[in-house]
């Protein structure tokens, strides 16, 4: 039988961070880089006591929520898109610079979504190697041609869990050419308290050649309501708008982000549980020789290189007790390396207990 024919990607699909593993009930799952406290008890509060107007459109411009998220950053209402989940965003922007013959770089190890929809749309992707695990300005550079439309970096980024200094950020949108763009994903920045780093929002508000993306499925919990967002000139937006699903944020997901982002003392309290644990556990598994890079996000990439046993035996025996960590083969293709996402007290507990009676 002949079907319509449809058109055929070249493009590996994105696999996300295991949920289940069979025969396991309620597995822990370090896999996804969530949330280690869940939702911010100030958006829960909201979510129970409301009655939502399920049977009508969400409002397709986000006001509220863009405005509290001006309030909250100081930034111009304007130059804020809303998507469902960041992953969007990144998708809108493709959508909007890319065709064919175009060129997008992005280092060796990011998030792989960059890379996806630029395929998706038919751009040439070409990867700019890194040192040490992280992004390389100079290697980046080198990449550069004539086609180069777009410049992706997740700062921090992930899988690596490095990052570029304020001054490296700087520099890398300096002596790129002024009309590529340059995508700064701050996914992670909450979570940032190292010394020499400022997110891209803070950096580049008033550029017009950078836009900057941030998400509500990391620190403030939110991943399953979908919902991230965009800053960037207003002529950028504008453009966006024009391509944007009309209601693609959720009513319920726009309400619960208006909340988390004025609950402080949740935000607080989770960037301090995780500069506790990521600290504890990577000192910890260094008994072990397994080593990761300075605490950044909440996420350790862990190096099995010098250990007595491979990731994938680590990650085996974890499955078998019913913990679930990121293997970085696939997709990230990323050898003898596993990405663990810092959990609750309980979950970071159980992940240690499961380490020692491995190695014992
Ligand atoms: C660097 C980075 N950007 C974007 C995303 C996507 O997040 P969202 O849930 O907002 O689509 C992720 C998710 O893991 C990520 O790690």
């Amino acid at each position: 039988m002949t079907i319509p024919k449809f058109k055929t990607f070249r493009i590996e699909a994105y696999k996300p961070g295991k949920s289940d593993i069979r025969k396991i009930q309620n597995p822990i799952k370090l896999s996804a880089n969530e949330s280690a406290l869940g939702v911010s008890p100030r958006a829960l509060k909201v979510l129970q006591s409301k009655d939502f107007l399920m049977s009508k459109y969400p409002d397709s411009k986000a006001s509220n929520l863009r405005k509290e998220i001006a309030k909250k950053y100081k930034c111009d209402l304007d130059k804020i898109i809303c998507g469902a989940g960041s992953d969007e965003i990144i998708q809108m922007i493709c959508q909007l610079y890319l065709k064919p013959s175009d060129e997008v770089v992005v280092p060796q190890y990011s998030f792989l979504m960059y890379r996806i929809y630029a395929q998706i749309v038919g751009a040439k992707v070409v990867f700019s190697k890194e040192k040490n695990f992280k992004v390389s300005i100079s290697e980046i550079l080198k990449k550069i041609t004539k086609k180069t439309k777009l410049v992706f970096i997740a700062n921090p980024n992930n899988p690596t869990g490095t990052y570029l200094g304020k001054s490296e950020l700087i520099e890398l949108r300096k002596k790129l050419n002024k009309n590529i763009l340059l995508v700064l994903d701050d996914a992670y920045f909450e979570y940032m308290k190292n010394e020499d780093y400022k997110s891209g929002l803070e950096l580049f508000k008033n550029k017009d050649n950078v836009v900057v993306i941030r998400t509500f499925s990391k620190i403030y919990g939110l991943a399953s309501l979908r919902v991230g967002w965009g800053h960037a000139p207003k002529k950028i937006i504008n453009a966006m708008n024009l391509i944007k699903p009309p209601f693609n944020v959720n009513q319920i997901a726009q309400l619960a982000a208006v909340e988390s982002l004025k609950d402080k003392s949740f935000i607080n309290r989770s960037i301090k549980h995780n500069i506790i644990f990521a600290n504890k556990i990577k000192k910890f598994l260094e008994k072990f020789k397994i080593f990761s890079s300075d605490v950044t996000a909440n996420f350790l990439l862990l190096n099995f290189d010098k250990c007595k046993y491979s990731a994938n035996y680590v990650f085996n025996m974890l499955q078998l007790k019913g913990i679930i960590l990121r293997s970085t083969e696939d997709g990230y293709k990323i050898k003898n390396k596993l990405r663990l996402t810092i959990g609750s007290k309980t979950q970071n507990d159980k992940f240690i207990k499961a380490i020692i009676d491995i190695f014992n």
